[in-house]
């Protein structure tokens, strides 16, 4: 089975302490020993007298014959072997006349453990008298090492060796208490890591998995159900709070789909039910005796308007339907006077026959803008609709348009305006103010309308009353003008 997120960061903790304790094991216990001889060795160098001739200069060491002179100058020898061998903290020897055999002859200590000397080779000694300079060495007794060091010197024309050695039986113990006390904070360090990392990987686990079953249940029972908290500022609590922001919004565009297909199949009720009692009413009247045609007349026209209502609403409901379903609009150069005199074109008739004035206020010259020509002609088609319908008869509605960095459209209208508390709201879906200009619509209109300008890049809002009337203007960023050959083509 593949290893979960607590035994990865478990073993990762521990595998790069092992490989840490085990680095810093090889790099200081392993040369310690080697470090500490060393050391031994240069100290006892460094405590040998600078000139050893001079130190025994005075003693005739080997050329007395008197037996008096020759035990006094024994006497001084041993005292001053006996002050060298305090200071450096070894024993010390002093050794002359190389014997046929390469050996010296030991002068000093004369009364020294015969055995301990013997088992000392004096190889070093025999070394130095044979090259003149001196030498520095390890050596062993009965398995007990030393440092020791061979100086050689001249008395009295007379070739003499100073042999000192120092035993450094220290140095394994000292090399012990370092290892010993090595694995100890090894092992304390390897413990407390452990009894850091497993809570932490246990911690982090238990957090992730309350998030996955969230999700889970999101899943299986929609953005309803409550998303754990977690106030941890890491990674995983910024997971677990974007994780319930998404589940807010899932909540919201769910709510707000359930109240538009509720909404929406209210609305359509309404106007099927006055239909279906229009169309029995018909079949009432054709099926009496004398059919009055007239009423027939009547109610057909009644029933034809009620569906070309339903018509309406069932393109509004598309077009919410690619709004919400995101489809891609077009992004290209629009020309404003144009399309504006286009569509006003599609409103005249319905106009002169109210006694409307409608027009497009001129004198700026082409507005280029960008977006997409079907949705922008949509736009003006909502804002006119609404105007006409609001505008009283003899009154006059107005087309307008301004360039710069964001070209503007503004319908502006003579009827009764918006009331200030509805300014906000007849901008919502299925919302419709008080003064609906009698036979209206859906309230889908204004909706549709800013959300198209948003998907452009632009706005659609509702000026500050100036005067009598309203006025909607839709912004939308400006486009260059195509070059001559391109909108010849067109
Ligand atoms: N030109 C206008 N003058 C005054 N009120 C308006 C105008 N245009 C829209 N409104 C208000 O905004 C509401 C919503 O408009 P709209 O979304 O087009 O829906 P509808 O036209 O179906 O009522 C209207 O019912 C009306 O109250
Ligand atoms: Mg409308």
């Amino acid at each position: 089975m593949a290893l979960g997120l607590r035994g990865r960061i478990v073993g990762a903790v521990l595998v790069t302490t092992v490989a840490t304790l085990a680095v810093a094991a090889l790099a200081l216990l392993g040369p310690l020993e080697q470090s500490l001889r060393k050391a031994a060795l240069s100290t006892l160098k460094n405590d040998l007298p600078k000139d050893p001739a001079q130190q025994f200069q005075k003693l005739d060491l080997l050329g007395l014959t008197n037996p008096d002179e020759s035990a006094s100058a024994q006497f001084s020898l041993a005292t001053t072997q006996q002050q060298l061998a305090t200071r450096v903290g070894g024993n010390v020897y002093v050794l002359g006349y190389p014997a046929a055999d390469g050996q010296g002859q030991l002068l000093l200590p004369r009364d020294l453990e015969v055995g301990n000397v013997q088992a000392d080779s004096f190889d070093d000694v025999a070394t130095v008298f044979r090259s003149g300079r001196s030498l520095s060495s390890f050596g062993s007794i009965d398995g007990k090492d030393y440092v020791r060091v061979a100086v050689p010197f001249r008395n009295a024309g007379l070739q003499y060796v100073l042999a000192i050695r120092r035993p450094i039986d220290e140095i394994p113990a000292a090399v012990d208490a370092v290892r010993t006390a090595f694995i100890t904070a090894a092992l304390a360090g390897l413990a407390l890591t452990l009894i850091l990392a497993i809570p932490l990987a246990m911690t982090l686990v238990r957090r992730l998995r309350r998030l996955r079953q969230a999700a889970l249940r999101v899943a299986q029972e929609g953005p309803v159900v409550a998303v754990p908290e977690d106030r941890a500022s890491d990674e995983v609590g910024d997971l677990t709070r974007t994780f319930a922001i998404m589940q807010r919004r899932l909540q919201h565009q769910e709510e707000a789909r359930r109240a538009f297909v509720a909404t929406a199949s209210h609305e359509l009720r309404t106007p099927l039910a006055s239909l279906d009692g229009m169309l029995e009413l018909m079949d009432d009247e054709l099926r009496g005796g004398e059919p009055d045609l007239d009423d027939a007349r009547a109610l057909l026209e009644r029933a034809r308007a009620q569906s070309r209502r339903l018509g309406r609403l069932a393109a509004d409901l598309l077009d919410l339907s690619r709004i919400d379903a995101d489809v891609q609009l077009r992004s290209e150069p629009v020309e404003l006077g144009e399309l504006s005199r286009a569509v006003l074109a599609e409103f005249e008739l319905g106009t002169s026959e109210r006694g409307i004035v409608s027009g497009l206020v001129d004198g700026v010259g082409p507005v280029w803008a960008l977006g997409d020509p079907g949705s922008v002609a949509r736009i003006l088609r909502i804002l006119l609709d609404n105007a006409v319908r609001m505008t009283p008869t003899g009154g006059e509605v107005t087309v307008e348009l301004s360039g710069g960095r964001m070209p503007a459209l503004s319908v502006r209208d003579q009827g009764p305006g918006v009331r200030p508390e509805e300014r906000a709201l007849i901008f919502e879906r299925f919302q419709r103010g008080r003064d609906t200009g009698g036979q209206a619509g859906f309230g889908l209109g204004l909706a549709i309308g800013r959300e198209l300008a948003a998907r452009m890049g632009g706005e659609l809002v509702l000026d500050e009353p100036n005067g009598r009337g309203a006025k909607f203007t839709l912004r939308l960023p400006a486009a260059r003008a195509p070059d001559a050959g391109a909108v010849a083509l067109v």
